[in-house]
Order: structure tokens, then sequence, then C-alpha cells
């Protein structure tokens, strides 16, 4: 199957897909039947497009060199539409990954709103747009009868959306608490070693894991998003960022930090979904965790969530961080889509 692929989006997470696809391009094709095509990528700059497929190196190189897409040889184009684009190009599958904007999801849910009205299959990790156009666009990936998949978006480099998958086995997810955000983790870290909370979060920047504003991460927003996404996709609900009871970490001092310790406690930045007389409840805040607990372990980048299942707790901790497990998770994805299309096709047939 060659899927023709626009991306939407060439930061690090874009990047780090086009070089996994240099490295694993044949692996996929030859494992898993799935040849991509890049045809198109924008970017702020404008559009790299051709019928044909663009060549991958020199799509990094044109964007690390210039970090400009449009100067691409040829087949770039400064200041071109994404309606433009899919009006040349006859794409298969978007992949989304312009920024997150908590406020409006834009500009995120109009460009998948619009190839998805071209019938075309959508992955994206925009948490903003998920956690503010949930609705919207899942309604619209049903009426379309498209696919939509975020595994990136509330993977955290944890294959959380996958659990639904034990769902449908019969277990029961009842609630939620975990550590989805690298940024205010390490940082919180860092201050109970003793660092200035601006030391931890320029550090964090550096390696590519906070957002470019990082008020997102320390207010609490981020998680908040994910928060949101797993809320909707595994226990079918349909709530916003208004939904979740948020606070930041900034009110977090080294002196509040050191005496949690002594009484025998952590400050996490935690996520949790739970439930009171049948309302989800979505919180995110910095907890004081004990220290015998799990989570309470769990520091600098690392992540960890902890499922409550019906019968008993699943944990999963991981030490990824940054676009590179995104982009991974963008494949794994597309390879869903995939495996979707040929179930389908076997249904049809037998
Ligand atoms: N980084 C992570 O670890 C991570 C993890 C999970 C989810 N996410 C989410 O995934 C998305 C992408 O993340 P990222 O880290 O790759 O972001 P990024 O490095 O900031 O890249 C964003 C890209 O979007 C482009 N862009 C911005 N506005 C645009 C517009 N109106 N039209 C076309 N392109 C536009 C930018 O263009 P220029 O290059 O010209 O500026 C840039 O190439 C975000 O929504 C983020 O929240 C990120």
């Amino acid at each position: 199957l060659i899927l023709r692929t626009l991306l939407i989006g060439f930061g690090k997470i874009g990047k780090n897909l086009v070089e996994i696809l240099l490295e694993k391009g044949s692996y996929l094709e030859k494992r898993y039947g799935v040849k991509l095509e890049i045809v198109g990528v924008l970017d702020r700059s404008g559009a790299a497009v051709s019928q044909d497929r663009l060549d991958l190196q020199k799509l990094l190189d044109i964007k690390n060199r210039t970090g400009k897409i449009a100067n691409y040889p040829l087949f770039g184009e400064e200041n071109i539409s994404l309606t433009e684009v899919l009006d040349r190009t006859d794409a298969d599958l978007l992949v989304e990954l312009t920024p997150t904007n908590i406020q409006t999801g834009q500009p995120g849910i109009s460009n998948m709103l619009h190839a998805m009205s071209r019938r075309m299959d959508i992955v994206t990790t925009n948490k903003g747009a998920l956690a503010t156009g949930y609705k919207l666009l899942t309604d619209k990936a049903l009426q379309m009868n498209v696919a939509l998949k975020f595994g990136g978006a509330a993977h955290m480099s944890i294959p959380c959306i996958d659990v639904d998958l034990y769902q449908n086995l019969g277990l029961r997810i009842i609630g939620i608490e975990a550590i989805v955000n690298a940024t205010t983790n390490y940082v919180l870290t860092q201050m109970s070693e003793g660092a200035s909370i601006e030391a931890a979060i320029r550090t964090a920047q550096a390696e590519g894991i906070a957002e470019h504003d990082p008020s997102l991460d320390l207010e609490g927003w981020d998680t908040a998003c994910k928060m949101v996404i797993l809320a909707n996709w595994l226990f079918k609900t349909a709530s916003t960022l208004s939904d979740v009871e948020i606070k930041g970490i900034t009110e977090v001092t080294t002196k509040s930090i050191r005496e949690a310790k002594r009484e025998g406690y952590a400050i996490r930045p935690i996520g949790e979904i739970g439930n009171d007389k049948n309302r989800i409840i979505l919180k995110s805040y910095p907890k004081m965790v004990p220290l015998t607990e799990p989570l309470a372990t769990v520091e600098g980048f690392h992540k960890a969530i902890t499922f409550h299942i019906n019968q008993g707790d699943i944990l999963i901790k991981t030490e990824l961080a940054g676009p590179k497990p995104s982009a991974y998770a963008i494949l794994e994805d597309i390879i869903g889509i995939r495996m979707e299309k040929n179930l389908l096709a076997h249904a049809y047939s037998s």
C-alpha cells in the first residue's frame, strides 16, 4: 500500500519522523506493506509540494540549513495554503504537527477538518487541537469514514491509547493517576536538589522537551490536555479543558519540597482521572505523593501512569521522552490504520 502523505508542521517531531523513515522506510514496507511517500511538507514559510514523492534527505537538509521548507529546490513555494497543496497532491494521509494552541486548537483543527472533508486519514500529535476540538474532530472522522489517530498526543512515550484494548477484553479502567509531563517532573526533581526553577526550565528546553511556551507545562495545561484526550478516548466522555481542575507547579518552592520530604512525601506533577458519583473528575496539579508509592520514585524526565483497573493496577513507567518517541507513535498509528483497513477488506471479502 502506497500512502501519499502530507506533513503539516516540520519542527522537532516532523523532522524526527522523516529521519526514522530514511532509516526504517524499507523495513516498514517489507514488514507491514506500508510505503509512505511524502508528497508535501508545510511549515510557516510555505511548502515543498510535488505530485511525485519528495526526497527525504533533501527535506531535512533544506529545513536544517535554511529553516524554510519553501526553499526546497524546484518544488518549494512560499505562502502556499493547505488548500492549494491538497488540490495539487491528491494525498491519502495528513500528518498534523502544528503547535499546540489551548485557546482555539487552531490551526490544527481546521487543517484536520479540511483534509477529512477530502477523505484523507489523519494522524496527529497536536494535543491542543484534540483537547479543544475532540468531539468536532471525531464526529467529522466518523461522518467521512476516515481514520483519526492520535497515539502520539497522549502517548507520553507509553502506549496509553492501546490500553483501551484491555477494556474490549472485559477489564474496566476505573481511574488513572499519572506523571505525563516530563518538563515539570524534571523541574520539581531539580528543585528538590537545590536548582532554581529558571535553570531547570532552560535545560528542559535545550533537550527539546519543554514546549515553546513553557507556561503550557508549568501551569499544568499540557497534563490537562492529555487527561482530556485520555478521558474522551478511554471513558467515552465529551470532556474539554474547562472540565479539568488545573493548578500549576509555579507556587511550589524548594522549601515546600524539603518539608514534604521530611513528612514522607514527594511533590509530583500529577494528572488524575477519577470518578465521583458517576461523574468523571479530571485534575492536573502538584500532588504530595507518599514516598512509598511507585509514582514518588519517578524522577527527572521519566514518566509513568497507573491505570486503576477493576482487577488491580497496571503501572507503566518510561524513561523515553522528547520528540523521537512521538515520531514512533505516528508510525505505530499509520501501521494501525493499515491493519484496520486490511481487517475490513478481509471482512468484506469473506
Ligand atoms: N515535542 C514533543 O516532545 C511533543 C510530544 C507530544 C506532542 N507534541 C505536540 O506535537 C505538535 C508538534 O510538536 P513539535 O515539537 O514538532 O513542534 P515544533 O517543533 O514547534 O514544530 C511546529 C511546526 O509547525 C509549523 N507551523 C506553525 N504554524 C504553522 C502554520 N500555521 N502552518 C503550517 N505550519 C506551521 C512550524 O513552522 P516553522 O518551522 O516554520 O516554525 C514548525 O515546523 C505540537 O502540537 C506539540 O504540542 C510535541
